[in-house]
């Protein structure tokens, strides 16, 4: 285990076997709709693979960055669209896949932003979610794992651009942050 983590959730097999349940119910649930499997980058790159891999429809993969985040470990509440979508989601069915929901601004901007675009229907994907760290009303349909509010990285989730390589998702030593 890395020096800074304090403790480790889920490992990779938990991940993986959790991904590849979800990717099972969104086979069933997208069979005939030809969905847009949109990762927000950079948190969800493992695992919208770890998703992909899984889902054996016709799936086309897309990429949005936005951030909330400045380095720190509390949202902003102010999003900001880093890399836009380069193809049109009028009248496709999206699913947005996020590595963690915490405040729920990020999706919120993110899910309107679809909408106003004519997206025949926009659903979330997430590894992890955080409940108690709701501000904005969010219900992702597909959660991968509940965790407490406590700030976890690995698996794609970062502080400040490192631990994203992780393969589990921990929680960070607070005295990492602290100093
Ligand atoms: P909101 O608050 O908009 O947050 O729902 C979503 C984004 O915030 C980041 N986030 C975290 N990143 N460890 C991280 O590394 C965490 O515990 C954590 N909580 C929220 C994440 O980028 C997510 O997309
Ligand atoms: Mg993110």
């Amino acid at each position: 285990m890395h020096n800074d983590i304090k403790e480790i959730l889920f490992t990779t097999e938990q991940i993986e076997a959790k991904a590849a349940e979800l990717a099972k119910q969104l086979e069933i649930d997208y069979a005939d709709k030809k969905p847009i499997l949109l990762g927000l980058l950079k948190g969800s790159i493992p695992f919208i693979g770890d998703l992909m891999k899984h889902m054996n429809i016709p799936v086309q993969i897309e990429f949005m960055d936005v951030s909330s985040y400045h380095g720190g470990t509390t949202s902003s509440g102010q999003v900001k669209i880093l890399k836009d979508l380069d193809t049109s989601v009028e009248n496709r069915h999206i699913i947005i896949v996020e590595d963690i929901v915490d405040t729920g601004f990020t999706l919120d901007k993110v899910i309107a932003l679809l909408k106003h675009r004519g997206a025949a229907s926009v659903e979330v994907v997430t590894m992890l979610d955080k409940p108690e760290g709701r501000v904005v009303v969010m219900e992702p349909k597909y959660i991968g794992f509940n965790i407490p509010k406590a700030f976890v990285v690995g698996y794609g989730l970062d502080y400040d651009e490192y631990y994203r390589n992780l393969p589990y998702v921990g929680i960070l030593k607070e005295e990492v942050y602290m100093n």
